[in-house]
């Protein structure tokens, strides 16, 4: 365009350069826009009276449990507006003992508030508990927060955190400050591979040489296990798959129990024996070209943060398999992944 008017050559560099540079600045506007950080909450005291022998009037001989919130907002140049956060505290086995709130708020940039939380906890929470000299209690909280920045609010984000507490005999946090993060995420499951060797060699496309009773009868996968959490590491019993044709099991197969870490994933390579009832899905691929082998898991996992383990979580899943002619993972799908069992 500058061809044939010179003169205006550096007008339109100067023009440029403004686009460039105001472009810049948005994005650098829209990124801290979308990537504020998350408000951090700290549990600083916590309190049960009943449990506290140096004090028996028996005004304090009822079901309240108090502690105290410290609310920060990490954040320069960004307000944080707070919805009512939801309190609820169960007692580790998972049973719910009571839930408070904290009302709405605005909280300025780079400032910190505390709030003191009242649960009015069940009667026989205390029946059950007071005889042992440690309580553990799971704390979770749940709000929803916009950010405002240069004056205008972000739409709402989500904020749904855990913490674990330790109480001893006498009402008292026993463990040091805890900081409430977010809520453990369920690993990932996914066949990544999986093979029928005595299918592999397609030049040995006969029938008979395929079923014949002394062919290889085994069947290799590989399951990758992704650990999706920043804060937790996860303890896995030992895990049992099982490969099904339609009703028929075909062979089982077990990782032994392990740690995984922080963000890591691992693949286990695995070979299953499914040595009778194998030809039977054999004699399907090759004659219908295809065929669907279900792959069923059951563990129990833990998630260790700060040095504690949650109680066990049971898991049981599921994945339908495809199986094309060479015996490999049929469609362009890159892996199953295992989805949660459903009750038939
Ligand atoms: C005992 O409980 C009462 C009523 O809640 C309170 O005023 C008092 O400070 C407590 N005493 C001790 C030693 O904790
Ligand atoms: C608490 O009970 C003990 C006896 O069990 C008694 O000696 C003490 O005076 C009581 N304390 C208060 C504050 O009532
Ligand atoms: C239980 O005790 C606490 C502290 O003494 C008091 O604030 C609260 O109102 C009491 N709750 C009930 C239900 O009596
Ligand atoms: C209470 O604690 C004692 C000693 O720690 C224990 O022997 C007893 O079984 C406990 N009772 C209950 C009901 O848990
Ligand atoms: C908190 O509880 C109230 C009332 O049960 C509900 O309307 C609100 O959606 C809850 N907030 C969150 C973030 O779950
Ligand atoms: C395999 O099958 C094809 C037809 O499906 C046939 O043409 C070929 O000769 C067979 N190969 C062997 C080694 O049997
Ligand atoms: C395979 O084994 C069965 C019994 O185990 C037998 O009846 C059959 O003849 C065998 N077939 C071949 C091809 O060897
Ligand atoms: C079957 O094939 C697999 C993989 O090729 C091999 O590791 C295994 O030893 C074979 N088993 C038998 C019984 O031939
Ligand atoms: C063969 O495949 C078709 C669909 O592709 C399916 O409906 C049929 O049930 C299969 N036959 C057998 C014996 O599994």
């Amino acid at each position: 365009m500058g061809k044939g008017s010179k003169p205006h050559i550096d007008i339109y560099l100067w023009l440029l350069q403004i686009i460039i540079v105001l472009a810049l600045a948005s994005l650098v506007i829209i990124w801290v826009c979308l990537h504020p950080k998350t408000p951090t909450y700290t549990i600083l005291d916590f309190y049960i009276p009943a449990l506290d022998d140096s004090n028996n009037s028996t005004v304090n001989r009822n079901s309240t449990i108090i502690f105290n919130l410290q609310i920060s907002n990490p954040n320069k140049g960004i307000g944080i507006y707070y919805d009512q956060a939801n309190v609820s505290i169960q007692q580790a086995g998972n049973q719910d003992i009571g839930g408070s709130f904290i009302p709405c708020f605005y909280q300025g940039h780079k400032k910190s508030t505390r709030r003191e939380v009242t649960v009015n906890a069940l009667e026989q929470f205390w029946k059950t508990d007071l005889n042992s000299t440690l309580v553990d209690l799971i704390l979770r909280l749940k709000t929803e927060v916009r950010y405002t920045i240069l004056g205008r609010k972000t739409k709402h984000h989500m904020v749904n955190l855990e913490g674990h507490v330790s109480i001893g005999s006498d009402g008292k946090l026993v463990e040091i400050i805890l900081w409430l993060s977010l809520r453990p995420q369920s690993p990932t499951y996914t066949i990544t591979d999986f093979s029928i060797p005595s299918l592999d060699n397609q030049n040995q496309n006969t029938t008979s040489s395929v079923i014949s009773n002394n062919s290889n009868s085994t069947v290799s996968l590989v399951l990758k296990i992704k650990n999706p959490n920043k804060d937790y590491s996860i303890y896995f019993d030992d895990i049992n798959m099982k490969l099904y044709h339609g009703s028929d099991a075909l062979g089982v197969t077990t990782i032994k129990a392990y740690k995984q870490d922080k963000k890591e994933n691992e693949n286990f390579p695995r070979t299953i024996d499914a040595d009778g009832p194998l030809r039977n899905v054999l004699r399907e691929i090759l004659k219908n070209g295809t065929t669907e082998l279900r792959v069923g898991l059951d563990t129990k996992i833990r998630f260790k943060i700060w040095g504690r383990k949650t109680k066990h979580h049971g898991v049981q899943l599921d994945g339908r398999v495809p199986i094309g002619k060479d015996g490999k993972i049929s469609g362009k799908n890159k892996g199953i992944k295992l989805h949660k069992r459903s009750k038939k």
